[in-house]
């Protein structure tokens, strides 16, 4: 393969402009600078073939430059269709030391305003080693699991002697993912099952994808060793949290410009990714409302001071609507059909289930029109206009650009840091979901101190033997929740 072929983004002539905010965005996030130094010589990824499927933003072209610099080759998909950076896409592509005529990056398949098709397409091409083995990765790097899901479908197929059929899908998607196992799998081939043979393991960045994982895990069917990165306190503490506390009102500010302060806005959902979300509507002066099913995130919303009811009680009375749940079928078409007129609806949780968009298409006069990108207006029979935000997709990096780097220096850290574990240690992780060892949970967050100004006190070690820990951690027993 040509490598000045090997890659599809955008425009390449905004590389440019992506290693201008690459640059900005490292001194930004001191964690992966830091791994790149201390790693260096030692090159642990040395070997590494890294499919990356994760959003394709500056912070995600930071992460790709670590992964690079501590040995590993990297081929990149995004993991939304709406969420890449084409920017920082090109200066990938071009690479630190090539140029717009000859590229010399890493080959990324990713822009912003993917079809499903080439979706799919772009996470098969990610998974596509030319001159390999296997022709396949030996490590993934997954965010939501689609990367992983589609290995599992492929040999699950396989090793039933199926050929997947197309009419069977349940929808647009799944019939897209059937279409490109249907064109992979023949009779009797082994593409999926050989390449997964060879992957040690897979880091999983979100809630929604690590829950993928310990499903499988528990159904038996999971191929190989993952380690659950969101559930790092550095990571589902501090990304889910105070990153959509950040990119949430980016995003709809973005998209709608409109004063939040004053409205009301509800969030459906209280977990890390919700807690950030209502706090960012509050620091906006919005009155928000949060809905729950679990009666102890139901208690914590209250004790935080907002108002704790159903989505029915308030559907036609609130201005701005945020899913955060991962879960599915949160706001219906009915719900949307009894909104006030120019409601805001968007969602940040990780897949576009939790908006009914399919039964808002099927209302009968149903009008909808694109205002910009990620940005369309539904009118219905009445006159009556909802505004929804990257058509049910998460808004934060659909109308914005995603976390900010200071965030994803922790997130990404530990993302390195677990697949130096899982390529380096494969004997120390038979095939089971793991979480990040407690240390190097306390070594990402250390390393972001400095930069913040903080001064850590010191544990003296008659105070660690009283507390029973030791002077340089960990601090806390693996129960402890933050
Ligand atoms: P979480 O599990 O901490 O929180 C979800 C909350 O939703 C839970 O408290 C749960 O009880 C609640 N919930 C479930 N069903 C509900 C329903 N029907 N009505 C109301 N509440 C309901 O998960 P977390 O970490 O907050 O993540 C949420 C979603 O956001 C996931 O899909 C995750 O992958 C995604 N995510 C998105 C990010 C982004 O930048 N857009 C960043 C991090 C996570």
């Amino acid at each position: 393969v040509d490598k000045r072929q090997d890659f599809k983004v955008a425009d390449l002539s905004l590389a440019e402009f992506g290693r201008k905010e690459i640059t900005l965005a490292e001194h930004e996030m001191p964690g992966l600078m830091a791994i790149r130094r201390e790693y260096a010589e030692a090159q642990p990824l040395a070997g590494a073939r890294v499919t990356g499927s994760l959003h394709m933003t500056v912070q995600t072209a930071v992460l790709i430059e670590t992964l690079v610099a501590l040995g590993a080759e990297v081929r990149w998909a995004s993991c939304n269709i709406f969420s890449t950076q084409d920017h920082a896409a090109a200066a990938i592509a071009v690479g630190p030391n090539g140029t717009v005529d000859d590229p010399q990056g890493v080959p990324v398949f990713a822009w912003k305003g993917e079809t499903l098709e080439e979706y799919w397409w772009c996470t098969e091409q990610a998974l596509t080693w030319p001159n390999t083995p296997t022709g396949g990765p030996n490590m993934i790097l997954d965010d939501g699991g689609d990367a992983t899901l589609l290995v599992h479908k492929g040999v699950e197929y396989e090793k039933d002697g199926k050929v997947p059929e197309v009419d069977t899908a349940e929808s647009d998607e799944h019939r897209v993912i059937l279409e490109l196992l249907h064109r992979t799998i023949t009779d009797g081939s082994q593409k999926w099952t050989q390449l997964a043979s060879e992957i040690r393991g897979v880091t999983e960045e979100t809630t929604t994808g690590v829950h993928r994982l310990y499903e499988m895990h528990r159904d038996g069917t999971l191929l190989f060793p993952a380690i659950n990165v969101n559930d790092a306190v550095t990571k589902s503490k501090f990304d889910n949290k105070y990153g959509c506390r950040h990119s949430l009102i980016d995003g709809i500010n973005r998209a709608t410009d409109v004063l939040i302060g004053g409205k009301t806005a509800v969030v459906c959902g209280y977990g890390d990714v919700g807690k950030g979300c209502a706090e960012s509507l509050r620091g906006q002066g919005a009155r928000v409302i949060v809905t729950e099913i679990d009666p102890i995130c139901a208690l914590q919303a209250a004790m935080d001071g907002y108002q704790v009811t159903t989505l029915d009680e308030v559907v036609d009375k609130a201005d701005i609507f945020v899913t955060t749940t991962g879960n599915k079928d949160i706001i219906m078409a009915a719900d949307m059909a009894r909104m006030k007129h120019q409601a805001i609806v968007g969602n940040i949780g990780h897949f576009d289930n939790e908006i009914d968009m399919a039964g808002l298409a099927k209302i009968p006069g149903i009008v909808k029109d694109e205002v910009k990108p990620q940005v369309h207006t539904w009118t219905f029979p009445d006159g009556k206009v909802i505004i929804v935000l990257s058509e049910g997709r998460l808004l934060n990096l659909g109308n914005a650009t995603g976390h900010p780097s200071f965030v994803m220096s922790n997130s990404f850290a530990d993302q390195t840091l677990a697949q130096i574990e899982l390529f380096t240690k494969p004997d120390a992780y038979p095939t089971d979901v793991y979480v990040l060892p407690k240390h190097l949970d306390e070594k990402v967050a250390r390393l972001h101190l400095d930069a913040l100004g903080v001064k850590l006190t010191q544990l003296r070690p008659e105070q660690a033997a009283y507390i029973g820990v030791e002077v340089e951690g960990p601090y806390k027993p693996d129960h402890y929740r933050y």
